[in-house]
């Protein structure tokens, strides 16, 4: 029974800024698409990850991935694992216009013995082993869809449209769910993998697609469950994210 990791990383990151498509800016001199991959990596569980490339960018990202990770052109690596031997395959394949459609794509490349799925942001470039581990560990426990989370600082406010004709600043508030019982999620989502594939082959969700993976499995009326998430597994999404990004590294190799 195989573990494998998409990682979706065909997003523009629009809201980061201007420039190259957000996985392959650098954090540290890295790219950030080759901390996560190494962040999967690190999980002994992890035997294959397949990296969600922007559709003209597969060749870019397949040479990033050889150049980082690959430095003697070995079909696979060796991350530093405790007590490690494993290796870990990386196969690239070309993105979708949502992370939806990428996340489908990136399922159509595992292999068939593959029977737990981890979904990972390559934009959460330095989630904890730790974290990866807990929700493989929780799939394998027989949760078919696992989702690491936080409990939030901010209150949460749901807003509404405008009404016609209204006049005066800001948006309508309809609603304050209870702060107590919401959760951030993060990624990696972990899924059993025949329940993942259900749930994309029910359809994209209008709009921006699913943000997540989970709320498709719940489209379905499957389980899911949270276990903790790190505040290290933030998404980088802002250039403040990728100031605090450098900070967290900066402490790690302290
Ligand atoms: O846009 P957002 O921050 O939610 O993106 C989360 C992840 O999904 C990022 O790693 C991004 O590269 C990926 N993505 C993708 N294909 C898209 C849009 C986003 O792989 N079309």
């Amino acid at each position: 029974p195989r573990t494998a990791v998409v990682i979706p990383a065909a997003g523009r990151g629009v809201r980061l800024g201007p420039g190259t498509p957000k996985a392959l800016r650098t954090l540290h001199g890295t790219p950030m698409l080759v901390h996560a991959v190494r962040a999967m990596a690190a999980s002994r569980a992890v035997s294959l990850v397949v990296v969600v490339a922007p559709s003209d960018g597969v060749a870019e990202v397949r040479a990033m991935v050889d150049d980082h990770l690959h430095p003697t052109e070995a079909p696979s690596f060796a991350p530093a694992r405790a007590g490690g031997g494993d290796e870990t395959d990386i196969v690239v394949v070309a993105g979708g216009e949502t992370r939806q459609e990428s996340v489908r794509r990136g399922l159509d490349a595992l292999p068939a013995d593959v029977t737990t799925v981890l979904v990972h942001d390559a934009a959460r470039p330095l989630v904890p082993v730790d974290i990866v581990d807990g929700v493989v560990a929780a799939v394998r426990g027989g949760a078919p869809a696992v989702v690491p989370g936080l409990p939030l600082s901010d209150t949460v406010k749901e807003v509404g449209a405008l009404a016609e004709g209204a006049t005066g600043p800001g948006e309508p508030v309809v609603a304050t769910p209870e702060r107590a019982r919401l959760r951030a999620v993060q990624t990696p989502q972990g899924f059993d993998r025949e329940a993942l594939d259900r749930a994309h082959r029910q359809g994209p969700v209008q709009g921006e697609g699913a943000t997540d993976d989970a709320g498709l499995c719940e489209r379905l009326g499957l389980p899911v469950v949270v276990v903790p998430g790190h505040e290290e597994a933030f998404k980088v999404t802002r250039p403040l994210d990728l100031v605090l990004a450098e900070a967290v590294l900066a402490r790690r190799r302290a």
